[in-house]
């Protein structure tokens, strides 16, 4: 399926769907499970643990019967699906080059450095900007052990320094180029003088988890200054605004999804990376959170609190009135209600409990879609503006879950 019309199917789906990714179940009350259909949640009451692991994590349908509630998973499936290729890596570095660099960014920049090379033919540069490089690995290792001039642009100085000393640490290879250090907010003024230094027509841009509207500000700069091209990762969605940061395309346009908040957090979640275990906690924090929330409602009448943070694991280890004890003097609200008649109000509140947990599996699902629209919309917007732009899975999913990269490059 290509980028063009697998964002228009997920638009359309985003749109029959909109009552289940707009709002968090919480934000409902006392609707919670009004756009949930009652079969999918009735089906899900009669799961293992094992299938609503699989669906929750995998979304996968195979235990499921209702015709509808399968297209739902399936669809979905279906529409996520993003071809990976798994680039082999080349360990042939010294072995400093990557001294004390977590696991999953020697992988990040093996691969962004195998896709680098494949575009020398390509791709006129003659050096490389890393947005967002703080302590510089990336870009020294294309410089050092590539011969590519890089520039480590970042606003946070003392990653920088602590980049800056690592350069002389370790030998140099023969051949080895410059690495820059500026200390820069590029997106402050797009216009500014030192952003047409940096942002030339010979460069090419790297941002390797831009969150928020960082990563917009990485498109418009690459087609403002006309640079070579961009290879960029997006991530923390949560911190867009869903008024100006997302629907950037004119196709986008012609049919919005009408993100909120909400919306966005979901299209942040992680993905994947949940074993059974840690599932069947999920479901006691979802339960204990989902109780308090309708016992601060129904018992204390108090209907102005929402966030009330996260809780240590072993709050949840000794039943819901410790829990709730512990919230309460956090939120410091005064009550006079026994340990057994807060255990009895969840005991007779467990199944809707239950039934908000599901509909909360249906919900997540959505997550990727959200996300792919987001990052559609910004492939579709930079093909728009006269670039050459694709989207792809280029990590590992197990190793760097944030893993859709948008290459952008001037068409010739
Ligand atoms: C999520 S981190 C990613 C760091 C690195 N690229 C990686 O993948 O490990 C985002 C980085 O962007 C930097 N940053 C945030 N806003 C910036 C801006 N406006 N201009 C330059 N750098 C920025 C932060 O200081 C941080 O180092």
């Amino acid at each position: 399926m290509n980028d063009f019309l697998r964002f228009e199917k997920i638009t359309s789906f985003l749109h029959i769907h909109e009552d289940i990714w707009r709002y968090e179940i919480l934000e409902t009350y006392p609707q919670h499970l009004a756009p949930y259909p009652k079969s999918w949640l009735d089906e899900l009451r009669n799961k293992s643990d094992e299938e609503l692991y699989e669906i929750d994590i995998n979304c996968q349908s195979h235990s499921v019967q209702d015709n509808e509630f399968k297209e739902y998973l399936d669809t979905i499936k279906e529409y996520s699906n993003i071809d990976y290729i798994e680039i082999p890596e080349h360990r042939d570095y010294p072995s400093w080059a990557f001294f004390k660099v977590k696991e999953k960014k020697v992988h990040e920049i093996q691969v962004i450095i195998d896709q680098i090379q494949n575009l020398k033919e390509k791709v006129p540069f003659n050096k490389i900007v890393d947005i967002g490089g703080g302590v510089g690995h990336l870009s020294r290792t294309l410089a050092h052990y590539h011969s590519i001039p890089c520039t480590s642009l970042d606003i946070d100085e003392q990653f920088q320094e602590i980049g800056k000393k690592r350069l002389e640490k370790f030998p140099l290879p023969k051949g080895a180029n410059q690495v820059e250090f500026v200390n820069h907010d590029f997106s402050k003024n797009l216009e500014e003088a030192l952003n047409k230094k940096i942002f030339s027509r010979d460069s090419f841009s790297i941002g390797l988890h831009t969150c928020g509207p960082l990563a917009k500000h990485h498109l418009n700069i690459h087609l403002q200054e006309d640079t070579c091209g961009i290879l960029n990762f997006g991530c923390c969605y949560n911190r867009l605004d869903p008024r100006s940061d997302v629907n950037l395309s004119k196709k986008a346009n012609e049919s919005p999804v009408n993100y909120s908040p909400y919306a966005l957090t979901l299209a942040a979640r992680g993905h994947d990376s949940m074993d059974f275990e840690a599932f069947k906690f999920k479901r006691t924090v979802k339960l204990f959170r989902y109780g308090l929330h309708i016992f601060l409602r129904e018992v204390l009448k108090r209907d102005d609190i929402y966030a009330v943070g996260d809780s240590h694991k072993r709050y949840y280890s000794n039943g819901f009135s410790s829990y709730i004890t512990h919230k309460l003097n956090e939120l410091e609200i005064e009550h006079e209600i026994c340990v057994s008649e807060i255990d009895n109000f969840f005991e007779t509140k467990r199944e809707y409990l239950l039934d908000m947990f599901y509909a909360n599996i249906l919900r997540w699902q959505l997550g990727r879609l959200l996300e792919l629209h987001i990052l559609l919309d910004r492939v579709i917007y930079l093909n728009e503006n006269g670039q050459e732009a694709t989207l792809k899975r280029y990590f590992h999913s197990q190793l760097s879950p944030r893993n859709l990269g948008i290459l952008s490059i001037k068409k010739s």
